[in-house]
């Protein structure tokens, strides 16, 4: 399995931490298991403040987000990692979701979902590809429709690959959508990278062979650049993306340097 792929753990015991809290503004029933030991180990182990409640309120905002647009019934999440939510949404029947991660992580998942008796209120669809390869072309022989709309979320995968790769990968996907497609997705800032706050977390990242690659402190300028038009940018602890969530009230200003910051944002194809 590649190294990066344990990183989904991370993210999944992050999910089950906040489904056992009594005002959890989520709930994934399936988090704890899919994790395992090896995912409550590595969050332990990147654990710094913000970093738990950051996945957290990323999560319940891509929900309500998908949940919003559910006029968009062909959905590609890219890098699902152990994500649940065609489990967890309360999807258009009609729905289609496509899942594209490394196939070794899609095999291992697909055989635990099937194990605890999973069961998907969507299509569901694993596409086994690299998302800095040919990964349109698997998609498409899933049975991915490019004459439809498509709502794509990218979650937790940007800052783990080099900026040309992630640029390559936006346009591409702005290339094959449709009219009226939305990406949604989270960034890491620039400051992220090199701030002393993020040194010994990105010192553990390396370590362990899934380094942190790229940020911006720019991200409507990139995504603009890769062919789509943001039209919502929040950082957490903003009105819509605080869920009373975010340790630190009120949030940073976008014009005070200095501090690592992560980007939601929602974006159209331009
Ligand atoms: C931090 S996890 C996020 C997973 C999920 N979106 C979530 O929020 O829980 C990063 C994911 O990116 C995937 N990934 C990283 N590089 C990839 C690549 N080049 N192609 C496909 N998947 C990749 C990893 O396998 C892993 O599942």
């Amino acid at each position: 399995m590649h190294a990066v792929s344990a990183t989904a753990r991370w993210t999944a015991a992050a999910r089950a931490k906040e489904s056992r809290r009594d005002d959890a503004i989520f709930t994934d029933d399936l988090a704890e298991e899919l994790a395992g030991e090896e995912g409550a180990i590595l969050f332990a182990r990147y654990d710094n403040p913000g970093v738990g409640e950051f996945i957290a309120i990323r999560t319940r905002y891509l929900d309500d987000l998908i949940s919003v647009r559910s006029d968009l019934t062909q959905v590609v999440l890219l890098a699902a990692g152990l994500d649940t939510r065609s489990v967890r949404l309360p999807w258009p029947p009609e729905t289609v979701l496509y899942e594209i991660d490394q196939a070794d992580l899609l095999d291992d998942k697909d055989k635990r979902l099937a194990e605890l008796g999973a069961r998907h209120g969507c299509v569901r669809r694993p596409v086994g590809a690299d998302l800095t390869g040919a990964w349109s072309e698997a998609l498409r022989e899933a049975g991915w429709d490019p004459s439809a709309p498509t709502l794509w979320v990218v979650e937790g995968l940007l800052f783990y690959i080099p900026e040309p790769d992630a640029r390559v990968l936006l346009r591409r996907v702005a290339e094959v959508s449709a009219p009226g497609s939305v990406l949604a997705g989270d960034l890491l800032s620039h400051q992220s990278m090199i701030s002393e706050f993020s040194r010994e977390g990105l010192r553990r990242l390396i370590e362990d062979g899934c380094p942190w690659l790229f940020g911006t402190d720019e991200p409507e300028e990139f995504l603009s650049g890769c062919g789509w038009r943001v039209t919502e940018l929040k950082t957490p602890g903003e009105d819509g993306a605080s869920y009373d969530r975010w340790p630190w009230n009120p949030p940073l200003p976008r014009d005070v340097m200095g501090f690592p910051r992560n980007f939601l944002f929602v974006a159209e194809k331009a």
